[in-house]
């Protein structure tokens, strides 16, 4: 069979190649990707992004059923276009999108129904927007309502940053329609963990905990970023809060969505924040994978990932399982000069294998900014590469990673070097 995976980036890549090794696939497009998946065994890349036109050439194609990668297609209603006109796809409805598409959906959805999160309240007027920051206090969080490509979230520790996010997004319009309106929430201390769950409607499949690292440098300093590298599983996810985090917040969602009339499907990712005593509230949701979670995540399924598609879209995800290599797998996100405010675009990557992406070792390139062009790789986006390995425990996934890593390089490249430290803090304590 044909599949296809919508999108470009590094989560797309890791999914598609994950697929490929099924024994039933014979071919996975990926539309529009990249230049990683251009030359990945199994993946061809697609050159269309629109919609009418892509469910034209599935139909065609006869293609067995599509995964949608990013946000912006299922916010667009990528899903209720297919399903009209008959075609198996995986992902959120418009509707049910709305727990990413809006984060005051969101917020008020989590209030009605009980599901544990920070404080909150919604502004479109900047006047009572400054006069709520000012009784509240800092530190404190402003976020823009709509998609802002994870550039939408101020974590403001005065009230001077506080007011000027606001004007930022209120009065200056910086985040176009995504700003009209901002949700101003308490500030959550804690450690934060990425839980990603397959819901077909009413079942739900956890996929293994992952823990991203969203701020550029070393030790969570410098600004915001899409993530600069993730590993599998997240030690601070123990059996105890896994389970906390399916009845309080998974379960409670994907019930309270089915009975709104927007059921849940697709993947689900909370973002949560854990505090010290246990207790998991959710910072955000997301109606698709994480990137770069996915690409730890993917290196660690070993079973027939197609199947539990299959059972995710004719809604038997209860009778799907996965086998997780039990091997930890961490993935170093490398960046382009200049990112995250202005990447620069078109600079050489030396040291990329020829004809694949695989760079032994149980190390892997996964690519999400980059084109191929005269037989060369260049940059073409912020995040270029994510460069993931598994090993026995964090330390060796993480040498083996930074080994790998040594033999690339481009102008202005950038990565953290520390990515993984919670989970060896975690494993260095007595
Ligand atoms: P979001 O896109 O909503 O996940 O926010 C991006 C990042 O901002 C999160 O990963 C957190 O690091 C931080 N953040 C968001 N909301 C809060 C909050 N209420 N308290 C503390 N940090 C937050
Ligand atoms: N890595 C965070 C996200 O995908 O939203």
């Amino acid at each position: 069979m044909k599949l296809l995976v919508v999108g470009s980036g590094g989560r797309e890549h890791a999914l598609a190649w994950r697929l490929a090794q099924s024994q039933a696939v014979q071919l996975v497009y990926v539309a529009p990707g990249n230049g990683g998946t251009a030359r990945e065994p199994g993946l061809q890349n697609l050159p269309i992004t629109d919609l009418d036109e892509l469910a034209e050439f599935v139909t065609r194609e006869k293609i067995a059923f599509t995964v949608v990668g990013p946000e912006a297609p299922l916010a667009a209603g990528i899903v209720d276009h297919f399903r009209s006109k008959s075609l198996k796809i995986f992902g959120p409805t418009r509707l049910a999108a709305r727990l990413e598409s809006s984060k005051d959906f969101a917020k008020a959805f989590m209030s009605r129904h009980g599901i544990p999160t920070a404080r909150y309240q919604t502004f479109a007027d900047a006047a009572q927007a400054h006069a709520y920051v000012d009784t509240e206090g800092a530190p404190i969080v402003i976020k823009a309502d709509g998609l802002a490509a994870g550039k939408g979230v101020v974590v403001a520790q005065t009230l001077a940053e506080a007011h000027a996010a606001i004007d930022a997004m209120l009065l200056d319009n910086r985040m176009g329609d995504a700003g009209a309106r901002v949700v101003i929430e308490e500030f959550l201390e804690g450690e934060e963990a990425s839980f990603i769950v397959m819901v077909d409607g009413r079942n739900i499949l956890p996929l293994a905990s992952s823990q991203d690292h969203k701020r550029l440098r070393d030790g969570d300093t410098g600004p915001n970023t899409g993530g600069m590298g993730a590993y599998s599983p997240a030690p601070v996810v123990t059996p105890e809060i896994h389970a906390r985090v399916m009845r309080e917040i998974i379960r409670p969602t994907v019930e309270a969505m089915a009975a709104e009339g927007t059921p849940y499907t697709g993947f689900l990712y909370a973002g949560l924040m854990i505090d010290a005593q246990g207790k998991p509230r959710t910072l955000e949701f997301n109606c698709r994978l994480g990137d770069p979670e996915t690409q730890p995540i993917m290196m660690r399924i070993r079973s027939d990932f197609m199947r539990v598609f299959e059972h995710a879209i004719a809604g038997t995800l209860d009778r799907a399982e996965i086998d997780w290599d039990r091997r930890c797998a961490l993935g170093v996100v490398l960046a382009a000069a200049h990112y995250p405010d202005d990447p620069r675009k078109g600079d050489a990557i030396a040291g990329l294998p020829a004809q694949s992406n695989d760079l032994g070792d149980d190390c892997m390139a996964f690519h999400a900014g980059t084109a191929a062009r005269d037989g060369q790789i260049l940059t073409s986006g912020g995040r270029v590469l994510c460069v993931a390995a598994l090993g026995d425990s964090v330390r060796t996934a993480q040498a083996r990673a930074y080994r790998a890593i040594e033999k690339l390089a481009f102008d202005g490249m950038q990565f953290r070097r520390d990515i993984g430290y919670r989970a060896l803090a975690r494993s260095n304590r007595p």
